[in-house]
């Protein structure tokens, strides 16, 4: 396994004057679902333009106090990661290719025009969070701490600049399946009215703007009856991109697998490259290209196209059974999870949860 647990410590751990009973954890850890419970603490640190990066500590998890001028409710200046620390059988905790979230970070604060923050610091605030609320990394079936490190604008300014002030976090959310149907097949809606980004803009920086773009297509796809919407590509409104917050894959009669190519407006997510090299190792053809959907309606439609399924963090992998859109409502396959989905769910679980040996030195151990 790659990465030990030694590293000097530069967020201070100042512990909560009120951590939550035994009783308490045990009864918020019942039934998780995505992003509702949070743990006792919570990583910060500031960056000022005379200061850089200081004050980095490891404190109460709880509000924070904000000037109302703060810029990031104006301007939206702000990034955002998604990774998690998984209970292994043995009680050890693992973040699963944290280097690559803090790689990402870097070029999300490049694009925003915040500042960057080292890999050291990234992994770091992680590591002492993890190891402070160590007690809230769930072990039931499936679950894990999601992390959620971002950065945002605190300079109190109305002008339109990038901000003197930053503030990072990391909060911890111990948490079960993102669907609530968990690895069943969910629905999409196919988005022809809204984009989620275009050539130039922000598509493919993790910031919240692009999520915010989201949730009024993401609306529409309810009222279809579908839990996801997919976007086209703002240029041309004909190659698929991405979904509301998960890349997605389609498999062929052949075996082999697709998935759309990394264009400047889709996120390059670490599930996805991670997929990329699972299917590639395990024999399969593999294609990064431009994919229409009217040539995924006709696959779907002929049953050329057997398998499609979103994939995320939160998400991992789920199998997608049914693509709606504007004068179209068509199952794929049988509407259940296909072979390669559930080959490639069984692949990368069984990694993150450490019941597979870890060949591609891809785990780091938190705790
Ligand atoms: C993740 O998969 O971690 C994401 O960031 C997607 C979503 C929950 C915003």
């Amino acid at each position: 396994m790659s990465n030990d647990t030694q590293q000097e410590t530069t967020f201070e751990v100042r512990p909560t004057s009120h951590p939550r009973t035994r009783e308490q954890r045990a009864a918020a850890l019942i039934e998780l679902g995505f992003g509702t419970v949070f743990s006792d603490h919570m990583a910060h640190a500031t960056w000022t333009t005379d200061q850089g990066w200081h004050d980095r500590r490891i404190e109460a998890y709880g509000p924070l106090s904000l000037d109302p001028a703060a810029a990031v409710l104006h301007y939206a200046q702000e990034i955002f990661e998604g990774l998690k620390a998984y209970r292994h059988e043995d009680g050890t905790v693992w973040a699963f290719r944290p280097e690559a979230n803090a790689a990402r970070f870097a070029q999300s604060a490049r694009r925003l025009a915040l500042p960057e923050l080292s890999e050291a610091d990234f992994l770091d605030s992680i590591r002492q969070l993890v190891r402070t609320d160590m007690e809230w990394v769930p072990n039931a079936p499936g679950s894990s701490l999601y992390l959620r490190p971002y950065m945002f604008a605190s300079e109190a300014f109305l002008g339109v600049r990038a901000a003197r002030r930053v503030e990072y976090l990391v909060i911890a959310s111990p948490s079960g399946p993102y669907f609530t149907s968990g690895f069943t097949p969910v629905s999409i809606w196919v988005a022809e009215e809204y984009h989620r980004a275009g050539p130039g803009g922000t598509g493919a920086a993790k910031c919240g703007g692009n999520y915010a773009a989201s949730l009024l297509p993401q609306q529409q796809a309810y009222e279809h009856g579908c839990q996801q919407v997919c976007f086209l590509d703002a240029a041309t409104n004909t190659y698929l991109e991405e979904l509301g917050g998960m890349n997605m894959f389609i498999v062929t009669a052949d075996g082999a697998v697709h998935t759309p190519a990394l264009t400047g407006t889709i996120l390059e997510g670490v599930t996805r490259q991670s997929i990329l090299q699972l299917v590639t190792d395990a024999g399969h053809d593999v294609h990064e290209r431009a994919i229409t959907l009217e040539e995924v309606k006709a696959g779907v439609a002929s049953g050329e196209i057997t398998e499609i399924f979103a994939c995320g963090t939160a998400a991992v992998i789920t199998p997608i059974g049914v693509l709606k859109g504007t004068g179209f409502d068509l199952t794929v396959g049988d509407g259940a999870a296909g072979t390669v989905t559930n080959e490639l769910y069984g692949l990368l679980t069984d990694l993150q949860y450490g019941r597979h040996d870890d060949t591609y030195g891809w785990m780091t151990r938190l705790v």
